[in-house]
């Protein structure tokens, strides 16, 4: 239920990143993260764009390859709904086709990459501006203080900025399917960027994030529309990506599973923590490619199972293997009673009532899950506490079923004796008639 709260919030307020909490409950609007915008140039709602603007008509007459596509996308983007036109990024006179394109005029040509963010953000950090429209204003505060925008401010053009996530002129609405930000498209937009091995691999960064996250669980389930399941900026924010060594990223884990966090934090691996650093959630799970774990970790041979910290003769690893066995029989007890009912129910005739043993099961089914979580207090006593409740209920419903296959049988006894006797009494019935025939005919003949 707390998770279900805490993803809730995180849909909210616009998938923003649970590592950004802070900053989305700061406030949708203003802008307060003490970073200063660029200054506006513009306020209140944009004019709508008129019929004889020149850099449209001329651009798309151009017919050229790199000259006239800027046309194409603006034209399916949302600045065009908005009136936002070419001269507004670019400047010069649309109205005035012999000095269209004249430096007197503000035209500013092709901007360099490094002021993009700016550029974008004379417009979008003005909160007076944005009002109106109901928009963030944060974003290039965000930016500027992220890992990206401090890459790109400091020079380094492979970073990306504003156009990178947005696209160049085909910029759509967050909320269109088609927008390269659509929460489904987001994986791509940030992991084809970050797969590129000629950008990474010189600075010794991996480069496999999106193939590794496209085999967790998390996206087996996020491909099937889960919308609770985390995707990149859910665990590294958007506009202000942090360093991933970071501790909110290292924890980030905690904003969506919180009974497994409440059970951690009472275990000693949260004072380790706190001490070393490790382990956390990750430590044991990995973080982009995130599996389905089983009991089958306490025993196992990878670095991110027991053993990869410690030692098989010693007290930690032992606890482990305690744990997994108490798992082991509780499971196999209540996996074998939902078989049984289970074949009860699909095979026995005779109007048994079994909703109260299926409700039980559920119940069981539904401790086993917080067993799961349990497990991660490192509390032996307790998992066993918890481990006997569901053995009993398991064990009480496979004796019920049995009970029930008895009374089957001894019905089914009771059954057969009724038919032999009435067959026999029949027949002895038939051949008493058939003597009597016989004899009634002796005497009639005589
Ligand atoms: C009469 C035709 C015409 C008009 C009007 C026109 N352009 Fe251009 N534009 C061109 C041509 C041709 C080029 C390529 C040659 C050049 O750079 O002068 C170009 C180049 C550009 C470039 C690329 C410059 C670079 O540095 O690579 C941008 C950006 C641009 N125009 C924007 C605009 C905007 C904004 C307007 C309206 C204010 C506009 N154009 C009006 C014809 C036009
Ligand atoms: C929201 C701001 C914005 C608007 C509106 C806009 N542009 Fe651009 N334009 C840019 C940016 C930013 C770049 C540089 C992209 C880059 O460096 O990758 C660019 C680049 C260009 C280029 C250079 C070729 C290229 O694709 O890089 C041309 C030509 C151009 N724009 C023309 C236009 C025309 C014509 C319009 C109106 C139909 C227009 N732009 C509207 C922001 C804008
Ligand atoms: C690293 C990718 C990335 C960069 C860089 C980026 N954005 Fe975004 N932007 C996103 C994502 C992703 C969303 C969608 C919100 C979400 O789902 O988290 C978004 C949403 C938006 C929105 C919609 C309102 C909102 O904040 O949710 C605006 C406006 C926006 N970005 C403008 C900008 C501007 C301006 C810049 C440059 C200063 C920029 N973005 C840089 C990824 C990026
Ligand atoms: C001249 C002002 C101006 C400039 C410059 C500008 N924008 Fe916008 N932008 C707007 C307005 C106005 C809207 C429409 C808001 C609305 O309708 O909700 C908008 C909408 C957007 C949206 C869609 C937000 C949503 O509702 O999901 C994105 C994304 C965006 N802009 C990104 C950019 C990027 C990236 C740049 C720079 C390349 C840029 N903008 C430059 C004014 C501007
Ligand atoms: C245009 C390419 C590009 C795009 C798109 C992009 N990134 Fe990045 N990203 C980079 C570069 C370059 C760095 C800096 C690497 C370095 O430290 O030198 C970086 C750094 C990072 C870091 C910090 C890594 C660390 O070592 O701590 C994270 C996290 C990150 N990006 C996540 C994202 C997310 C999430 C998105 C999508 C919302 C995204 N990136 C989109 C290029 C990109
Ligand atoms: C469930 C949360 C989560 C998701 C989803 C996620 N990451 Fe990460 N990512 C992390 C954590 C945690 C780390 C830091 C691990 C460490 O170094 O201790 C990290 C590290 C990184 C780094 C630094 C280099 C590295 O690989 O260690 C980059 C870059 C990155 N992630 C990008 C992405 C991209 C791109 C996506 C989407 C395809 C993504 N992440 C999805 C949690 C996540
Ligand atoms: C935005 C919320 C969110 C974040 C952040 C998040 N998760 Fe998840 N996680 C989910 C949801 C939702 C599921 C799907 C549960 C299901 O299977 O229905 C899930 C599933 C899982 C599973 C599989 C559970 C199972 O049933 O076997 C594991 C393991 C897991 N997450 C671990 C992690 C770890 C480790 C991190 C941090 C690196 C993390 N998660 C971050 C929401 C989140
Ligand atoms: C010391 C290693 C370790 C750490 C640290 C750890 N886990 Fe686990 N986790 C496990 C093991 C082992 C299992 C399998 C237990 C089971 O099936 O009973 C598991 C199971 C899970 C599951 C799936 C089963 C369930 O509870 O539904 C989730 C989700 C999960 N962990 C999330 C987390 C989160 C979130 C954190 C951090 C707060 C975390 N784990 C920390 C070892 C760890
Ligand atoms: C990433 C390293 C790491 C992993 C993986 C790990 N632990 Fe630990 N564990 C520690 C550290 C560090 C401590 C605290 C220092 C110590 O006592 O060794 C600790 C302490 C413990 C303790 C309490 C101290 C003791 O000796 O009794 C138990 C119990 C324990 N771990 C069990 C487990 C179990 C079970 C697993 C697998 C599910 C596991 N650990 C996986 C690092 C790890």
């Amino acid at each position: 239920m707390a998770r279900a709260t805490a993803c809730l919030f995180l849909l909210v307020f616009g998938f923003a990143g649970p590592a950004l909490a802070s900053d989305v409950s700061s406030g949708a609007i203003e802008n307060e993260t003490g970073s200063s915008p660029p200054p506006a140039s513009l306020s209140g709602v944009m004019p709508r764009i008129p019929e004889n603007y020149n850099c449209i008509t001329c651009h798309e007459d151009l017919d050229d390859e790199t000259l006239t596509p800027p046309v194409n996308g603006w034209k399916e983007s949302a600045h065009r709904e908005a009136g936002v036109g070419c001269a507004d990024c670019h400047g010069g006179d649309p109205l005035d086709e012999d000095n269209a394109m004249s430096k007197e005029a503000g035209f500013i040509g092709k901007p360099a990459t490094i002021d993009i963010p700016a550029l974008c953000s004379k417009c979008h950090s003005n909160a007076k501006m944005m009002r109106p429209y109901n928009q963030r204003s944060d974003q290039y505060g965000l930016y500027s203080g992220s890992v990206h925008g401090r890459k790109l401010l400091s020079g380094d053009e492979e970073a990306p900025t504003c156009v990178s996530c947005h696209g160049k002129h085909k910029i759509l609405r967050v909320k269109d399917p088609n927008s390269r930000v659509f929460r489904k498209n987001i994986p791509e937009t940030c992991g084809v960027c970050h797969s590129k091995k000629e950008v990474f691999e010189k600075r010794r960064k991996p480069f496999n994030q999106l193939a590794l996250y496209k085999k967790s669980w998390h996206y087996e389930k996020f491909s099937n529309g889960d919308l609770l399941v985390p995707t990149c900026v859910d665990c590294h924010g958007n506009h202000g990506v942090i360093s991933s060594k970071s501790r909110r990223t290292q924890t980030v884990c905690f904003n969506c599973h919180s009974s497994q966090t409440d059970y951690y934090k009472a275990s000693p691996h949260w004072d380790a923590y706190q001490k070393q650093g490790e382990p956390v959630c990750l430590n044991c799970h990995n973080y982009h490619d995130i599996m389905k774990p089983t009991i089958a970790k306490f025993t196992g041979d990878k670095d991110s199972d027991c053993v990869g910290c410690h030692d098989e003769s010693g007290n930690a690893y032992k606890t482990g293997v305690k744990i997994q066995e108490v798992m082991k029989s509780t499971i196999s007890s209540f996996v074998s009673a939902s078989a049984k009912l289970k074949y009860f129910k699909d095979n026995a005739r005779g109007g048994f009532e079994t909703s109260g043993l299926t409700e039980k099961i559920g119940k069981a089914a539904e401790q086993i899950e917080n067993l799961n979580a349990l497990t991660h207090k490192l509390d032996i006593s307790a998992v066993k506490r918890e481990s006997d409740k569901i053995t009993r209920i398991s064990d009480s419903v496979s004796a019920s079923i049995a009970y029930m296959w008895e009374e089957i049988k001894t019905r089914k006894i009771g059954l057969v004796t009724a038919w032999i006797v009435f067959i026999g009494f029949t027949f002895t019935l038939w051949m008493k008639s058939k003597y009597w025939k016989r004899a009634d005919r002796h005497a009639k003949s005589k």
